[in-house]
């Protein structure tokens, strides 16, 4: 029996600089350079400054890892890159690279878009069949799919403001705590009482799965400075309740939207029905518990993917490019970068622009 081909897979769409190799579902490589230090002093990420670590970067992060798989370029059958969505300075470097790359080795190339390389990852970690449903859940992204095929994607909501991510790097901003926010604020919820304050759960009252995240940092921020002019500042113990509540409202939110979203998936439903969650959001333990009980309630198995493959990589898009590439998909020398690249071309385009980049 023949090895499946080794694929290299590069991205670059947002401030993680990754390269990884593939044969099949073994990853032999993974290599990550995130730029969290570049952009720290400016609050989110500088688009510019993004370009231009990725076009330092990313041919090391390329050839470290060929080195940790030791493999020599020839032995390469394709070359993935994140074409889109995303910042587009960004975009460029690797698609620019991964062109390089194709000409000179003459080795196919595969545009990926990022979203599907998430979206596909529970295939890669856990065999998944099509179809399932996907809740992709990051700093830039909030939307259910249920997911059909390597190019068959249903957007069923999505978040019509901020990214759940994003809500929880402003929570931390507002309360002095370190970036990126979703582990600081986890972390300090961790001691805090999630009873204590009561912040919004925007449009549970509304049907369907669309969400909207961008109030709960108004409603964050007023609790914030009445504690601080009624008691001249915030205790530890203040900071860690408005954590705790917050990310109480976030997964509160998300797990009865998922309820939703399942019943829709399910309505359409497979023999074995199955969720999965992708994207940094779903590093949260709180999170990761209460779609586990819905899950368990409502008949399907759930997966998660371990954290390095939730949170951006190059491991997925190489899968993405795989599965494509099982399928015959090769681009050419026009493959253009794309700052915007709905997955579901059919559904209403979502407004507004997170501090990431566009919403896809
Ligand atoms: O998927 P990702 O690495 O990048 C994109 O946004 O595409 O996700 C990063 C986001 C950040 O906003 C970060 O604060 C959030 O994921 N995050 C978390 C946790 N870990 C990372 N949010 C909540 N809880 C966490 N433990
Ligand atoms: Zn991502």
């Amino acid at each position: 029996m023949s090895l499946p081909p080794l694929i290299l897979g590069i991205e670059s769409s947002c401030d993680d600089s990754a390269a990884a190799i593939l044969r099949g579902r073994d990853i032999l490589a993974s290599v990550v350079k995130g730029q969290n230090a570049l952009h720290e002093a400016y609050g989110g990420v500088v688009p510019e400054i993004a370009a231009r670590a990725h076009a330092e970067r990313l041919d090391y992060c390329v050839e470290q890892a060929m080195q940790q798989a030791g493999l020599e370029y020839d032995a390469l059958d394709a070359i993935a890159v994140t074409a889109g969505p995303g910042l587009i300075g960004g975009v460029l470097s690797g698609v620019m690279l991964a062109k390089g790359l194709a000409a000179g080795l003459g080795k196919p190339l595969i545009g990926v878009n990022h979203l599907a390389g998430h979206a596909l990852t529970p295939r890669l970690t856990d065999n998944l069949d099509f179809p399932y449903l996907m809740l992709l859940v990051s700093g830039g992204h909030c939307q259910f799919l249920i997911v059909r095929g390597p190019e068959d994607f249903t957007r069923v909501g999505g978040t019509i403001d901020d990214a759940p991510g994003e809500a929880f790097d402003k929570t931390a901003r507002i309360l002095g705590l370190p970036q990126p926010g979703g582990p600081s604020v986890e972390a300090e919820a961790g001691n805090g009482d999630e009873k204590r304050f009561r912040f919004p759960r925007p449009l549970l009252d509304r049907e369907g799965c669309d969400m909207s995240f961008s109030g709960l940092k108004t409603a964050i921020l007023r609790q914030r400075d009445s504690l601080i002019a009624e008691q001249g500042g915030l205790h530890i113990q203040d900071r860690a309740d408005i954590c705790a509540g917050f990310q109480a409202a976030v997964r509160d939110v998300l797990t009865e939207k998922t309820r939703r979203a399942i019943s829709v998936y399910l309505d359409e439903a497979p023999g074995t029905p199955a969720m999965a969650v992708a994207g940094g959001v779903a590093a949260n333990t709180v999170l990761r518990n209460a779609l586990t009980g819905l899950c368990a309630e409502m008949g399907l198995s759930f997966s998660a993917p371990p954290l390095a493959l939730c949170t951006d990589n190059a491991a997925m898009i190489a899968h993405a490019g795989a599965e494509l590439f099982a399928m015959g998909i090769e681009h050419d020398m026009t493959l253009a970068a794309r700052p915007r690249w709905p997955l579901d071309q059919s559904a209403v385009p979502l407004v507004g622009s997170g501090k990431k980049g566009a919403k896809a």
